[in-house]
């Protein structure tokens, strides 16, 4: 949750390096000791790392949609409007689901004004972030911009100044088959075929005091439900999400009580969100403050749907849909929220993927906020783009979508964050595998600051090959950030490197504030 300021490639270049210990470490001349242990066994699994983890989300805030995907007139758009250099940016990401069309301007957004006739659709004053709405982006742009980047649709329907027959009917225009009056609305608009938009949020941050229609947990439950209900009247298959805490400042855990005991047989997934900063200049409480936060988030939230469900020998399936995530602390409205990233904030996007990796049982979406300008990977002029340092990260950790995520168990150094006793591990680490073509993935974070960390890889339930594939990202300056022209300063380097898999394990060394991501396919 952020609260608005105003309102308070794989490219291997097959590096053969001597097949000792230290050597197949990779990057040190002179490696340290072994000093930690990541055990793998591919027999002890989490679950699927469900593709939707690897969603994003385009609110209409500041240059997102216009300006940043959607800009007519301009040379570099097609003929809907669409920037083609950023959609090529946008499907190298390999977006799985979309969430749209907020975000805080989904409180107080009417459907009905985004669609038909462009030249007839009204001006409104926009309520969140104090803008003009112009509407040329409505439902069917959006829907046809998600089918043409391969991406699910997730629309986020108005429960904070809306009505629960706006949310009717929205279901009506995109998904009914038969000669109904939205679905002929729709066929007037250009689509006869149904849109069959299956993910549906209930609402956006309704526990937030700065959303539009805020409302206590009571009061939302009684509304969602409603919604849930009338919009299954529509079609009974679409998958609905609740909103679970945003809030942490407040009674978050009091909320998701609420919320799960009132919906649990009704919606399919409880949303988080967070945005973590690193206000404090230090990198080490950065990555494992935030984690040891996020994981604390999640496990509390599958505790709470357990509870909900307890005494129900049958209950139906609720997960967490974590979605909206990102680091957020230093463009507020004034900006935009044109956050510019450096090197520490892309390694925290393996932070974010390997929290969400660990929980793979429960965490099954997640939207990074957000897609383009606004607080994302992407940054347009109207001339062209450059890629912000958490591009690469995002890339690389799709490629595991769909494996199965691995319960790795891990020890080494550890550090303390005051003030907590509770230590945490230097080496953040989360593993995957895709039986189908064997290869196992093990995604390593480098917390440390300082110090390169030398593990031992040991597999327990079969050979290792003679070689992995290493994804690395080891930013030389942590503080460095890309701009127009300017972003190859951190980008990640790609080898092959050769193991020496004495017994069932070999020696790595993962340089200090570092992100690995090695590959082994396994005999
Ligand atoms: O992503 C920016 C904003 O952060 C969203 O509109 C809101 O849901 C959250 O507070």
């Amino acid at each position: 949750m952020r609260i608005p300021s105003t309102r308070l490639l794989f490219v291997p270049c097959l590096l053969a390096l001597a097949a000792t210990p230290a050597a197949a470490a990779g990057q040190q001349d002179a490696p340290a000791p072994r000093e930690a242990r990541i055990k793998i066994d591919l027999d002890r699994t989490i679950g699927e790392v469900h593709p939707h983890v690897f969603g994003h989300f385009a609110e209409h805030l500041g240059r997102m949609i216009y300006g940043g995907i959607y800009e007519e007139g301009s040379p570099l758009s097609d003929a809907d409007g669409f920037r083609q250099d950023v959609m090529a940016a946008v499907e190298a990401l390999d977006v799985s689901i979309l969430r749209w069309p907020g975000g805080n301007f989904a409180s107080g957004y009417n459907w009905k004004d985004g669609i038909g006739p462009k030249a007839s659709r009204p001006v409104r004053v926009e309520g969140a972030w104090n803008a003009l709405e112009s509407n040329r982006f409505g439902t069917d742009e959006f829907l046809r911009y998600a089918e043409r980047i391969g991406a699910d649709p997730y629309i986020c329907i108005n429960l904070g100044l809306g009505t629960i027959e706006d949310a009717r009917h929205w279901v009506e225009y995109t998904n009914e088959s038969r000669a109904t009056a939205w679905a002929d609305a729709r066929r007037r608009n250009g689509r006869d075929a149904p849109w069959n938009v299956k993910y549906w949020a209930l609402g956006n941050e309704i526990d937030g005091p700065w959303q539009l229609g805020h409302k206590n947990a009571d009061d939302y439950a009684k509304v969602a439900l409603e919604a849930a209900k009338a919009m299954r009247t529509v079609d009974r298959d679409i998958k609905l999400v609740a909103n679970g805490a945003s809030n942490f400042g407040a009674d978050w855990i009091g909320w998701n009580r609420t919320v799960l005991r009132a919906l649990r047989n009704h919606v399919d997934y409880i949303a988080l969100h967070t945005y973590v900063n690193n206000r404090d200049d230090d990198v080490e409480k950065f990555l494992g403050g935030w984690s040891r936060r996020i994981e604390h988030y999640i496990d509390t939230t599958a505790a709470q749907i357990r509870e909900a469900q307890a005494g129900q020998p049958d209950p139906r399936p609720i997960h967490i849909a974590y979605d909206e995530w990102n680091v957020w602390y230093r463009a507020f409205e004034k900006e935009q929220l044109e956050e510019i990233y450096n090197a520490e904030d892309a390694l925290a996007m393996g932070m974010f993927f390997n929290v969400f990796f660990r929980h793979a049982d429960v965490v099954k979406m997640a939207n990074l906020a957000q897609m383009v300008n606004v607080i994302a990977p992407i940054m347009t002029s109207r001339e062209g783009l450059f890629l912000q340092p958490t591009y690469f990260p995002i890339v690389e950790y799709g490629k595991q979508r769909g494996n199965l995520s691995l319960d790795a168990w891990v020890s080494g150094p550890t550090y303390t964050i005051a003030p907590s006793p509770v230590p945490i591990q230097y080496l953040d680490v989360s593993a995957t595998y895709a039986p189908a073509t064997k290869d196992l993935f093990v995604n390593v974070l480098n917390r440390s600051r300082d110090r390169a960390i030398t593990a031992r890889v040991e597999h327990q339930t079969g050979d290792l090959p003679p070689e992995a594939a290493v994804w690395e990202l080891h930013p030389s300056d942590l503080k460095a950030t890309h701009t127009f022209g300017d972003d190859r300063k951190v980008r990640p380097s790609t080898r092959t490197v050769r193991i020496d898999s004495a017994g069932d394990g070999f020696s790595y060394t993962f340089p200090a504030h570092s992100l690995t991501i090695l590959r082994l396919r396994l005999p």
